[in-house]
């Protein structure tokens, strides 16, 4: 059995890390295939240095643009892949541009696909991601699902029982792999000067959020009322997407906060790990706060990720009036949840499910 891991943005490769690491284990012939679509240091390499990866097979040069100018040029260049080196199975993960490409590219090539991540829905066809993860799912042929609740969403929607798989999610895997190498190899609290559960993290690059200026200010203003009446720090490891529209925007960054660079992750991890509370739009850091015990306000109106919130681990904010409201309530919750996306085994379960 031949595998073609195709990926290209910073949660895929942080995602299909353990996958790739359980291949290696395997002796399984495998390759990566890299799109392209996330390309900066801090939000590429970083991450194949960081986790130890091997080298990709084959590196498009796909970039940004919008969608179906991004989503075509890879398609297109996925399928010439496809074709010359033609694997059993492509594997996919999360729900990106890159992911709909890949599952695409294989399907219509009669090459089987397999999902990581399959079955989340945030029910809100004005996130692209939502028609990527729909897509993907119905012209997958296995679906790792993180949990029940992600099966019953592909069921519901009339997915066949015997294509599902419910594995947990490699985030976990991830996490508990990397955790104590990061607590060994940096240490990002002294760096930036900052005392353990004593400030806050911010992540924000959700295209509905940061490129909408009411909302992106009103996710600036939430950081200054949680300054003005929390008095810590407010770190904010900024995605590139979310430096370019504050620039155009030109809004100005609210005083207790620290705009920083993305941060790599094992630098973001030990951060994550020792914050307060975090606030974020992020699918993944919903999921790795949860993980990590560290309470989550989620600056969306609604997430594909109901386990962290029906665990008591998140609430939904928005990016108005209800941010400071949100932390006043989560910093004074109880850290008492189960993680609800398995015990960091996902990477061998959808292995072993394949081979
Ligand atoms: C993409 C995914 C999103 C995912 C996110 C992870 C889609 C539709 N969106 O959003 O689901 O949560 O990745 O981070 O696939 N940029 C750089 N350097 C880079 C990459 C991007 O500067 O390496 C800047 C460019 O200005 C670019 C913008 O970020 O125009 C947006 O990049 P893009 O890949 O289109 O979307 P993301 O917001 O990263
Ligand atoms: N992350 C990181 N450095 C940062 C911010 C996030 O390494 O400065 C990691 C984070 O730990 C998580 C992943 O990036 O594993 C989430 O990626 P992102 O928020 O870009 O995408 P999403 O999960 O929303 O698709």
């Amino acid at each position: 059995m031949k595998l073609a891991i195709v990926l290209g943005t910073r949660p895929e490769i942080i995602k299909m890390s353990p996958i790739i690491r359980e291949c290696e284990k395997r002796g399984m012939q495998y390759y990566i295939l890299h799109t392209g679509q996330h390309y900066s240091y801090e939000m590429d390499r970083i991450f194949f240095d960081q986790l130890k990866l091997p080298e990709v097979k084959y590196k498009l040069n796909v970039g940004s643009g919008f969608h179906g100018k991004q989503t075509g040029k890879m398609l297109a260049e996925i399928e010439e892949i496809l074709i010359k080196d033609r694997p059993d199975i492509v594997l996919v993960q999360g729900d990106t541009n890159t992911v709909l490409a890949g599952a695409l590219a294989a399907s219509k090539l009669h090459i089987k696909v397999g999902h990581v991540e399959a079955g989340l829905r945030s029910f809100d066809r004005a996130m692209p991601e939502e028609t990527n993860r729909v897509v993907t799912d119905h012209i997958s042929d296995y679906l790792f699902a993180p949990t029940e609740t992600s099966k019953n969403d592909l069921l519901n929607e009339g997915i066949p029982d015997e294509k599902i798989f419910v594995t947990g999610n490699t985030v976990v895997d991830s996490a508990y792999q990397n955790l104590e190498i990061s607590k060994k190899s940096c240490n990002v609290l002294e760096e930036l000067e900052l005392r353990e559960k004593e400030y806050f993290i911010i992540t924000a690059h959700r295209a509905e959020n940061v490129d909408d200026k009411k909302r992106l200010n009103g996710i600036l203003k939430g950081l200054s009322q949680i300054y003005e009446e929390l008095k810590l720090p407010v770190i904010f490891p900024a995605h590139p997407r979310t430096v370019k529209m504050i620039k155009e925007f030109r809004f100005e960054v609210p005083e207790g906060t620290r705009l920083i660079e993305p941060l790599g992750y094992l630098e973001f991890l030990q951060l994550l790990n020792g914050a307060k509370l975090i606030l974020t739009d992020s699918g993944g850091v919903q999921e790795e706060s949860c993980i990590l015990k560290v309470p989550c306000v989620t600056l969306r109106d609604n997430t594909e990720r109901p386990e962290t919130i029906d665990v008591g681990a998140n609430i939904i904010a928005g990016t108005g009036d209800k941010i400071i409201a949100s932390v006043q309530k989560m910093i004074n919750s109880s850290l008492n949840w189960i993680n609800p996306y398995g015990n960091g085994n996902s990477g061998e379960l959808i292995l072993g499910s394949l081979e």
